[in-house]
C-alpha cells in the first residue's frame, strides 16, 4: 500500500490542474482546497503560487530529463517537484511524495516510475541550477503588446518583479506613522505601510480594530486623485471588495458603493464593519445605475495584468480572450459615469491593467469624445516624476519601487467636467 501523500501538495497539483489544464483563475478554485485545514489550505496555495511564478524554470530544469514531455496531471507533479528540490525542499519527502500522488491517479499511476526517476535526478542538482537559469517570461500573448507598449527592456524588468513577488501593503485607516511603528513596517512614499514578513493577515495588531486594510500602494493612489471629498456625495462604481470604499469614508466622504456581484458586496460590507466605517452599499449594474454625484470612483473590470505579482496565475489561465470585452464595458461605463456626475465633478477612472488599450488609450479618447471635459494634473505626495502619463495620468508599473519589492500595475487619471 502506497503511503499517503501530504494533502498541502495534493491539492496544489489539484490548483495546477485547475490552473493549466483548465484555465481557472486560482481565485476560482477555492472548492478544490475547501475541505483543508487552514494551514494546508495556506500551503497549498503558497506551493501552487511559487510553482506558477517559476513555471518556465521548472520547464527548463525538466527538459533534459524527458524524452517526451507527458502531457497534464503527470507534468505538473514534476514541475512541482522540480520547484520544491530547486528551493531546498527535502528530497525525500518531495519524491515519495510526488510518486504516491503518480500512484493514486488512474492517468498518471503509468508515469509514477518516470516521476521517480526524474525527481531523483533533479534532487541532486535542482538547487544550484535554479538561480542561473533566466527569469520566467511572460506568455507570448501577453508578451507581444506589453513589449510593443513599453519595450523590451521595460518588459524584463517587469518580469523580474513579477517573479519576485510582492510584499503585504497595508492602509491606515488612521495614522500610517503609529501603524508602522506598531507593526515594524515602512511607509512608503505614497503613504502605504509596508510589512516585508507578515505572516497570517488576520493575525496581525490592528486587524480586529480595523486598524488598517489590505490594499497595494497603487491600489491606494486613485482614491487619494480626488483631493478633498469631506462631506461630498462620492459614487464608488465598481466597488468590491471595497479598499478604495473604505479609503473615501475614511477620507469623510458620504460613500455609495455599488457593485453587481452581491457575493463580493458581502465582503465590502465585512470590511466596513471591521473598520468601523460607513458606506451605502447597493447591489446593481453600474450601466444602468441613476443619480447625481459630486465625485465618481469608476474603478473598472480588466485584465487585472497589474497584479500578476500576486496573481501569477493569471497569464497563464487566460489568453487575452476577454480583453476586447472589458475594453467596450470600461468605455461604456465611463460614459455612463460621466451622465451621473454633477457639473464640476470629479471623476477618477482607474484599471489595474499593464495595457494601453485599457488606460492611456481610454484617456485620450474620453476627452475628445465629451465636450467641457479635461484630466486634472496629478499632484501628490511620493509621485515620482516619471509615473505621470503624457495625457494627464498616472502609470504605475511592476517594476517601479524594484528595490523596495514593487507595486502593482495600474493606470489613473482624474477628470473634471465643466
Ligand atoms: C477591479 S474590481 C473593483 C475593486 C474595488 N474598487 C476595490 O478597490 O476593492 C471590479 C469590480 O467590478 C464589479 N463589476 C463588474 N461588472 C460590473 C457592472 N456592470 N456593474 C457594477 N459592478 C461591476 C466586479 O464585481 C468587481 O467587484
Amino acid at each position: 500500500m502506497t503511503a499517503l501523500p501530504s494533502p498541502a501538495r495534493k491539492a496544489a497539483i489539484d490548483l495546477l490542474d485547475a490552473v493549466l489544464g483548465q484555465g481557472r483563475a486560482l481565485s476560482e478554485t477555492g472548492g478544490l482546497v475547501q475541505a483543508l485545514d487552514p494551514a494546508d489550505r495556506a500551503a497549498a496555495q503558497r506551493l501552487a503560487l511559487d510553482v506558477l511564478r517559476g513555471l518556465d524554470r521548472a520547464d527548463r530544469l525538466l527538459k533534459p530529463l524527458l524524452h517526451k514531455r507527458p502531457a497534464g496531471r503527470t507534468l505538473n507533479i514534476l514541475r512541482l517537484g522540480a520547484v520544491e528540490l530547486a528551493r531546498g525542499g527535502a528530497a525525500h519527502g518531495v519524491v515519495s511524495d510526488c510518486v504516491n500522488i503518480a500512484a493514486a491517479g488512474r492517468k498518471t499511476n503509468g508515469f509514477k516510475g518516470l516521476v521517480n526517476a526524474v525527481l531523483r535526478k533533479l534532487a541532486t542538482s535542482a538547487a544550484q541550477d535554479w538561480d542561473r537559469l533566466p527569469v520566467p517570461q511572460l506568455p507570448r500573448w501577453l508578451r507581444a503588446p506589453l513589449v510593443e507598449a513599453w519595450g523590451r527592456k521595460p518588459v524584463a524588468a517587469m518580469e523580474r518583479a513579477h517573479f519576485a513577488g510582492a510584499p503585504l501593503d497595508l492602509t491606515a485607516r488612521d495614522d500610517p506613522h503609529r501603524l508602522a511603528a506598531d507593526l515594524g513596517g515602512t511607509v512608503m512614499p505614497t503613504g502605504s505601510v509596508r510589512l516585508h514578513a507578515a505572516g497570517q493577515v488576520s493575525a496581525l495588531p490592528g486587524f480586529d480594530t480595523g486598524a488598517w486594510w489590505v490594499q497595494d500602494a497603487a491600489a491606494a493612489l486613485p482614491a487619494r486623485l480626488f483631493g478633498d471629498v469631506a462631506d461630498k456625495s462620492v459614487l464608488d462604481m465598481c466597488a468590491a471588495p471595497g479598499g478604495k470604499t473604505l479609503q473615501l469614508a475614511a477620507m469623510g466622504a458620504r460613500v455609495t458603493a455599488l457593485d453587481l456581484s452581491a457575493h463580493r458586496l458581502a465582503r465590502v460590507e465585512e470590511n466596513l464593519s471591521r473598520t468601523g466605517l460607513t458606506a451605502r452599499l447597493v447591489e446593481g449594474d453600474a450601466l444602468t445605475h441613476d443619480g447625481r454625484y459630486d465625485a465618481i470612483l469608476l474603478d473598472a473590470p480588466c485584465s487585472a495584468t497589474g497584479t500578476i505579482r500576486r496573481h501569477p496565475d493569471l497569464p497563464h489561465a487566460r489568453q487575452g480572450e476577454r480583453i476586447a470585452e472589458l475594453i467596450a464595458l470600461q468605455e461604456a461605463m465611463l460614459d455612463h459615469a460621466l451622465g451621473l456626475l454633477a457639473p464640476g465633478g470629479r471623476l477618477v477612472f482607474a484599471t489595474c491593467s499593464l495595457l494601453p488599450d485599457e488606460g492611456e488609450c481610454h484617456a485620450e479618447a474620453v476627452v475628445q469624445r465629451v465636450p467641457g471635459l479635461r484630466a486634472l494634473p496629478v499632484t501628490l505626495p511620493g509621485v515620482a516624476p516619471d509615473w505621470h502619463a503624457p495625457e494627464g495620468g498616472l502609470r504605475l508599473r511592476p517594476d517601479y519601487w524594484a528595490e523596495q519589492g514593487g507595486m502593482d500595475g495600474f493606470y489613473m487619471l482624474c477628470l473634471q467636467k465643466d
